[in-house]
């Protein structure tokens, strides 16, 4: 099938280049001219594993390409995909102008019956929208059908997603274009949800809502460990083997971050709210999140009242490990938080530092972990990447200050740290370090 897919970001690279590998041919169009032209020379604008290889065959094939001329991208494919970013605004409102945009755009273009399908994540009655301006604004009568095709890729495992996804959400208004869907991803074998546009679009918020709802409740239980000096972990592994709660999203720590679930949280808050119905649950699971931050901090500022001049060590700034989208990264929060008040920062992250620079108050970059903990009067453990876990200890115990670590992702064993001559704070851990003062 011939495939446009407008909006090379995270989902729409990710997206296109799987349907060119499914041998589909496919043009993704951006208006960013620099991440097309990076893309032609075969640079990814992004750091996803396994998605350079992939683009670099379909694109030599020439199953795949990038473009910035919408128009012949339109006028090429039979299906549309819409993958533009959809952040939400003050209030929570989602912005939707991109997506309108691209709507426009499609229908100053249409040459024949297209299927548009919106893959972006957009709230319930955004597909009457995408109709509405297709309408207003195609000259000719061609026909079209809106679909929605909500995506539930995640980074950092973006392109084994795309490949087995374990949902396709297809949400059509006729069951003829709901198939013609069900022929592309056909070659996929996973489970196929077919139902209404306004469903499939709930779906989606439903899903990120119920799993940012996960990481708070364990966040409020890993408060009340700390009030009573029990194990959040230990108590997260206790519930999760219950297989009708499950063991994910059940790690304590410094809460979520990244592009989509705060956002998709208040949108579908904001959303509920319009339609008449106060969600508060959600409220919850927002307020919850946004004092994990205050509480690191507050624990870091317990340990050193003094934070003017003191040395800390960050390990990891993206939102989460194997990414560099350092959007909504909680990194962020923390530094500016510790750099108000003087402390010295010195960062190290595996891919994302190129990303963070535009977003971060004047902070040493390091080459490694060793580096940016070499003189530190503390680690501070940001994003649980891997290569953290592996760390020599007993060699970057030997080059700090004072030996101490603050773990926002609860990714080290406390006792063991302690061994190693470490004072360790973690988040909900049981520690004599962790007991937060009275009212905290
Ligand atoms: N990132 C994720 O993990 C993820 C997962 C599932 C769903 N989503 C949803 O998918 C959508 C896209 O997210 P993303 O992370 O890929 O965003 P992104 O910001 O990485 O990519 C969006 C791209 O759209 C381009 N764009 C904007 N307006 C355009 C226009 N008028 N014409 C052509 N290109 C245009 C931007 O230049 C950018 O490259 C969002 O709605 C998001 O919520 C994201």
């Amino acid at each position: 099938m011939n495939i446009c897919v407008i909006g090379t970001g995270y989902v729409g690279l990710v997206t296109g280049t799987v349907f060119a590998e499914l041998g589909n041919d496919v043009i993704c169009v951006d208006n960013d001219s620099s991440k097309i032209e990076s893309l032609d020379r075969q640079v990814m604008p992004i750091y996803e594993p396994g998605l350079g290889e992939l683009v670099e065959r379909n694109h030599n094939e020439g199953r795949l390409r990038f473009s910035t001329d919408a128009k012949s991208a339109v006028e090429f494919a039979e299906i549309i995909f819409i993958c533009v970013g959809t952040p939400s605004s003050d209030g929570g409102e989602t912005d939707l102008s991109a997506v309108g945009a691209v709507a426009e755009t499609i229908a100053t273009h249409m040459n024949g019956y297209k299927i548009i399908v919106n893959k972006s994540t957009v709230p319930v009655g955004t597909g009457d929208m995408v109709k509405n301006i297709i309408r207003i604004n195609c000259n000719a009568d061609h026909q079209f059908d809106v679909v929605s095709n909500p995506e539930f890729l995640r980074e950092g495992q973006a392109v084994h997603d795309a490949l087995k996804p374990d949902r396709i959400i297809i949400g059509a208004d006729e069951k003829r274009v709901a198939f013609k869907l069900l022929e592309l991803y056909s070659s996929l074998q996973a489970p196929m949800i077919i139902t209404d546009v306004y469903s499939a679009e709930i779906i989606k918020y439903a899903s990120n809502s119920f799993l940012a709802l996960k990481i708070s409740f364990i966040n409020a239980i890993s408060n009340i460990c700390e009030l009573v000096g029990a194990d959040v972990g230990d108590v997260a592994n206790g519930v999760g083997r219950d297989p009708r709660i499950g063991a994910q999203f059940l790690s304590a720590g410094l809460g979520f971050g990244g592009s989509c679930f705060p956002k998709d949280v208040k949108s579908l808050l904001h959303t509920s709210g319009k339609l008449g119905y106060e969600f508060g649950l959600l409220k919850e699971v927002l307020e919850i999140n946004d004092g994990r931050v205050d509480r690191f901090v507050a624990l870091i500022r317990r340990r050193f009242p003094e934070l003017r001049g003191k040395s800390f060590a960050v390990l990891g700034l993206s939102f989460k490990p194997n990414t560099d989208d350092m959007r909504d990264a909680r990194s962020v929060e923390i530094i500016k938080a510790l750099h108000g008040e003087g402390a010295v920062i010195r960062a190290f992250d595996p891919v994302a530092m190129n990303a963070a620079k535009k977003l971060l108050p004047p902070v040493a970059f390091c080459q490694n972990a060793y580096e940016a903990c070499n003189g530190a009067d503390a680690m501070l453990l940001i994003t649980e990447w891997r290569e953290f876990k592996l760390l020599n200890l007993e060699k970057i115990r030997r080059t700090m200050k004072s030996p101490v670590i603050f773990d926002g992702r609860n990714m080290y064993d406390p006792e063991r740290k302690r061994r190693l001559g470490f004072e360790y704070f973690g988040l909900g851990r049981k520690s004599p370090n962790n007991r937060p003062e009275k009212g905290a």
